[in-house]
C-alpha cells in the first residue's frame, strides 16, 4: 500500500511569525478560514508560540477570543498550538496549578493538537503539560528540539523519544527551528525512531538554509507520517517549504495525501494580495524570504545570527563579529550543549557578546545565566564547565529536582494581581503570563467599550 503523507499548515503561526512577526490582525485572515478548513490538511497550526503575546501586545486583540473565532469557522480539521512546556509562552516556569489551567482552557477554546516542547528537551519540563492535555482529551504532541553536539546522536534522540512514548504522548515531533537538520540526518533521525516508535512522526524545519524541502523529503522516505509546510506565498526563508510545492512532487513520487490542490490555490490567492500589502508597507523585510547558509557553517541559528549582528551595531563592535562567532560555541559547551532555542539562544548569544566586548570571559554573567547554572531550567543535555558553576554559586550545589515544585500555585494570587479589569479566568491567565501588555489590553478594551457606550446615546440623542 502507498504510503501516506500528511501536512501542518502553518500559515497562520510559524510562517506568519518567521516573517512579519505574528503582525496579521484576525479580520485580515477571517475570510480565508473556511477554505483552510476545507483543504485537507491534518492540522492548521495557528495559535501559541508568538501569537498569544503579538496579539496582546500590538494588535490590540484577545488571544483567547481569536481562537474561539477561528473555531467557529474551522470544523473540520484539528487546531494546533505551540506550548513550551512548563514555560508555557514566556520565559519563565509557571507552578503546576497555572500551567494545568492554561492547558485546560486552551482545549477549551478550541485548540485538538498541542506540540509541546522545552528548550533543553528536559522531560520533566513537559510531564505536566503532557498530562494535562491528555486529561483533556486533545493530542499531546511532544517535540524534541534538534540540535547537533558531541552529546546528541541519533542514539540519543531514540532513546528520549522512548521515554516520551512512556510518558504516554500521543505523538513525536522532531522541531528543527534553525533549518539546519540535513537530508542525511533526518533520513537516519526519522529511520531510528520510526524503527523504536508506533507514534506518529512529525518534522518541523525552515527554509532558512536552503535544506527545507530535502530535508522533508528525505523524512517522508524514512517513514515520516506529518511535514508542517507553510502555502507558498508564504513559505521560504525563515518560514516553511511551501505546501504545494512539497505536495506536487510527493504526489507524483506515489505518495497518497488527503489535500485538494485546487483548495490550496484559492488558499494562496487569497494570501498573495496580503503578502503584497506587507511587502510595500515595511512589515516584510524581502530578506526574510532569502536563503542564508551561514547558519550552516556557524552552526547557530539564523535568527539568532541577526540578532548578534544588530546587537554589535548598536554598540558599534560589529568588527568584533568573527570574535562573537567564535565565542559562542564555547560558551554553549561550557553550558553543557544546550539547542540554540528561546531562550537559550538568546542567552548564550548575550554572554558570547558580553564576553568578547568586555575583554574578560564571564566577568559580567547575565541574570538568566546565573538562574540557568542553579537549575532553575532544568537539566542540560551535558555538563555545565565546573569551574563555571564554583564561580556562581561558590560551595553551593546546583538545583537538580524540577524546578516547577519549587513554586508556589499560581492561580489565586493571578486572580489578586490581575483585579477587577480582569474579567474571566482566561483574562487571569493572559495576565500571569504577560502581565503589564495584559494589562495595558484590559484598560484599552475597557475605553473601548465606554467609547462606544457614548457613541450609540450620542447617535440615539
Ligand atoms: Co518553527
Amino acid at each position: 500500500m502507498a504510503q501516506k503523507v500528511m501536512f501542518t499548515e502553518t500559515v497562520l503561526r510559524d510562517a506568519n511569525q518567521s516573517l512579519i512577526a505574528t503582525r496579521l490582525p484576525y479580520e485580515q485572515f477571517e475570510a480565508v478560514l473556511a477554505d483552510l478548513d476545507d483543504c485537507g490538511y491534518y492540522s492548521l497550526e495557528v495559535w501559541g508560540g508568538a501569537t498569544f503575546d503579538s496579539c496582546l501586545r500590538y494588535l490590540d486583540e484577545d488571544p483567547w477570543e481569536r481562537l474561539r473565532n477561528i473555531k467557529k469557522i474551522c470544523k473540520k480539521t484539528k487546531l494546533q498550538m505551540l506550548l513550551r512546556g512548563q514555560n508555557l509562552l514566556g520565559y519563565k516556569h509557571y507552578p503546576d496549578d497555572v500551567v494545568r489551567t492554561f492547558v485546560q482552557r486552551s482545549v477549551e477554546n478550541g485548540i485538538d493538537v498541542i506540540r509541546i516542547f522545552d528548550a533543553l528537551n528536559d522531560l520533566r519540563n513537559l510531564e505536566v503539560s503532557v498530562n494535562e492535555t491528555i486529561k483533556r482529551g486533545a493530542v499531546a504532541q511532544v517535540a524534541i528540539s534538534y540540535t547537533t553536539s558531541p552529546v546528541h546522536s541519533v542514539d540519543s534522540y531514540i532513546k528520549q523519544c522512548k521515554e516520551i512514548e512512556n510518558m504516554g504522548a500521543t505523538a513525536l515531533c522532531i522541531k528543527d527551528m534553525a533549518g539546519v537538520l540535513s537530508p542525511a540526518e533526518a533520513y537516519e533521525l526519522v529511520k531510528g525512531i520510526k524503527g523504536n516508535s508506533k507514534l506518529q512522526l512529525h518534522v518541523h524545519t525552515h527554509m532558512t538554509t536552503g535544506l527545507g524541502f530535502m530535508t522533508y523529503l528525505k523524512s517522508v522516505e524514512a517513514g515520516a507520517d506529518v511535514i508542517d509546510t507553510a502555502i507558498s506565498c508564504f513559505s521560504g526563508g525563515t518560514s516553511q517549504p511551501s505546501t504545494e510545492t512539497m505536495l506536487y512532487a510527493l504526489d507524483q513520487l506515489g505518495y497518497t495525501h488527503d489535500l485538494d490542490m485546487a483548495k490550496l490555490k484559492k488558499v494562496n490567492d487569497f494570501f498573495k494580495p496580503v503578502r503584497d500589502k506587507v511587502l510595500v508597507d515595511g512589515t516584510l523585510n524581502p530578506l526574510m524570504m532569502a536563503t542564508d547558509a551561514d547558519a550552516l557553517n556557524y552552526k547557530i541559528p539564523g535568527g539568532m545570527l541577526s540578532n548578534l549582528v544588530s546587537q554589535l551595531k548598536s554598540a558599534n563592535k560589529l568588527d568584533q563579529l568573527n570574535a562573537v562567532l567564535e565565542e559562542t560555541p564555547r560558551v554553549r559547551k561550557e553550558m553543557g550543549y544546550p539547542p540554540l532555542v528561546t531562550p537559550l539562544s538568546q542567552m548564550v548569544g548575550v554572554q558570547a557578546a558580553t564576553n568578547v566586548l568586555v575583554g574578560e570571559r564571564y566577568k559580567n554573567i547575565s541574570k538568566e545565566i546565573v538562574a540557568y547554572i542553579k537549575g532553575e531550567y532544568g537539566h542540560p543535555p551535558g555538563e555545565i564547565d565546573p569551574e563555571l558553576i564554583k564561580r556562581v554559586l561558590g560551595d553551593d550545589k546546583p538545583y537538580t529536582g524540577r524546578y516547577a515544585e519549587t513554586l508556589a500555585p499560581g492561580m489565586e494570587q493571578g486572580k489578586k494581581d490581575a483585579g477587577p479589569l480582569a474579567r474571566n479566568v482566561d483574562d487571569v491567565l493572559s495576565y500571569i503570563v504577560f502581565p503589564q501588555i495584559a494589562e495595558k489590553f484590559f484598560e484599552s478594551r475597557q475605553k473601548k467599550e465606554e467609547n462606544k457606550v457614548t457613541y450609540t446615546i450620542e447617535k440615539v440623542g
